[in-house]
């Protein structure tokens, strides 16, 4: 299949501003979608901070930066996606927001082959592709935190996504230079199925007293070789998000493993989302 060179990603948060990234780094003309003013300018704060840091690390020079700024243009405006061959939303874990951008964006996008391709995290990718005209076009592509240094895409077809939108959804992954699992249209995918009830049973021994944040990511860490502790991981995630990836899985499951701990919710109602915020089971300075 032919390389895509015009991508639209919706959504410029962690996972948007990250996909962004990666894609413009690997030469595709990027347009940037965001909600408000506010929200466009701290994602294309986050993602020329995090190119600069490639350039610190020595992972790319002042030139590759440059130019893959070059390739990133930003709109508030999704009919501006009307020339896009790909588009990836990556907006806000919630049902309606997603479903609305779906809704929008297959009006806007001309091309009638074009993919849509959702990076939800829970929400049943049937559910998105049902509300648009071409749901065989539809398909999920689930990327991990942070974006630019995490190997793996999840690919998720729906029951009505073609053969072909898999193939090329295949291929673009490889393009982006990242490494495919095909996984079931089922809330949590393969990876989060395994990940969330880890994560909200740390979160459940923080709650009962049972042990302290930094003794239980120090366990782990240690004790197991990740290369962060659940609580840090959920700080990185954002607690916000594992929140809603939770609802998600409950809806669909009713496992109690999958029920947000009242921890969890009290943290988020307090603003206490993680990094993000400069606090969450830990803080953060800056
Ligand atoms: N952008 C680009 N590169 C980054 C980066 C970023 N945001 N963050 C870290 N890196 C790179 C660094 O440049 C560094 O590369 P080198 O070693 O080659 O110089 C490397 O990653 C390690 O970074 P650091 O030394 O700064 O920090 P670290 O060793 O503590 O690693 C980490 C940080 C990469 C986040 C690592 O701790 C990690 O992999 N943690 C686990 C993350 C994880 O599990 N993610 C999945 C979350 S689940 C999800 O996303 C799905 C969902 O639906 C909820």
């Amino acid at each position: 299949m032919d390389p895509v060179t015009r991508l639209g990603v919706v959504g410029c948060g962690l996972m948007g501003s990250g996909i962004a990234e990666v894609a413009a780094r690997s030469g595709i003309d990027v347009r940037v979608a965001e909600a408000t003013p506010d929200a466009l300018e701290a994602g294309r704060r986050r993602l020329t901070a995090s190119l600069d840091r490639g350039v610190r690390r020595a992972k790319l020079s002042e030139e590759q930066r440059d130019q893959a700024l070059a390739r990133l243009s930003f709109t508030h405006d999704l009919s501006d996606m009307a020339d896009r061959q790909f588009v990836i939303e990556a907006v806000a874990e919630n049902r309606d927001i997603k479903t609305d951008v779906l809704r929008i964006l297959d009006k806007a996008v001309e091309d009638p082959a074009a993919v849509l391709a959702t990076n939800t995290s829970s929400i049943p990718v049937v559910d998105l592709a049902v509300v648009t005209e071409r749901p065989a076009q539809v398909i999920g592509m689930h990327f991990f935190n942070p974006v630019p240094v995490q190997q793996l895409v999840e690919l998720i077809p729906a029951l009505l996504t073609s053969a072909d939108t898999v193939q090329r959804t295949r291929d673009f992954a490889e393009q982006l230079g990242k490494q495919a699992i095909q996984a079931p249209d089922r809330s949590g995918f393969v990876v989060n199925a395994l990940l969330v009830p880890y994560l909200l049973s740390a979160v459940r021994m923080v709650e009962s007293g049972a042990a302290q944040p930094e003794d239980i990511d120090r366990g782990m860490e240690l004790g197991c070789a990740h290369p962060m502790g659940p609580l840090r991981l959920l700080d990185l995630i954002g607690l916000d998000t594992a929140q809603a990836v939770a609802e998600s899985m409950y809806e669909e499951f009713k496992e109690p493993l999958y029920a947000p701990p009242a921890l969890l919710r009290r943290m988020v109602a307090a603003g206490h989302l993680g990094r993000k915020s400069g606090r969450g089971f830990h803080t953060y300075d800056g």
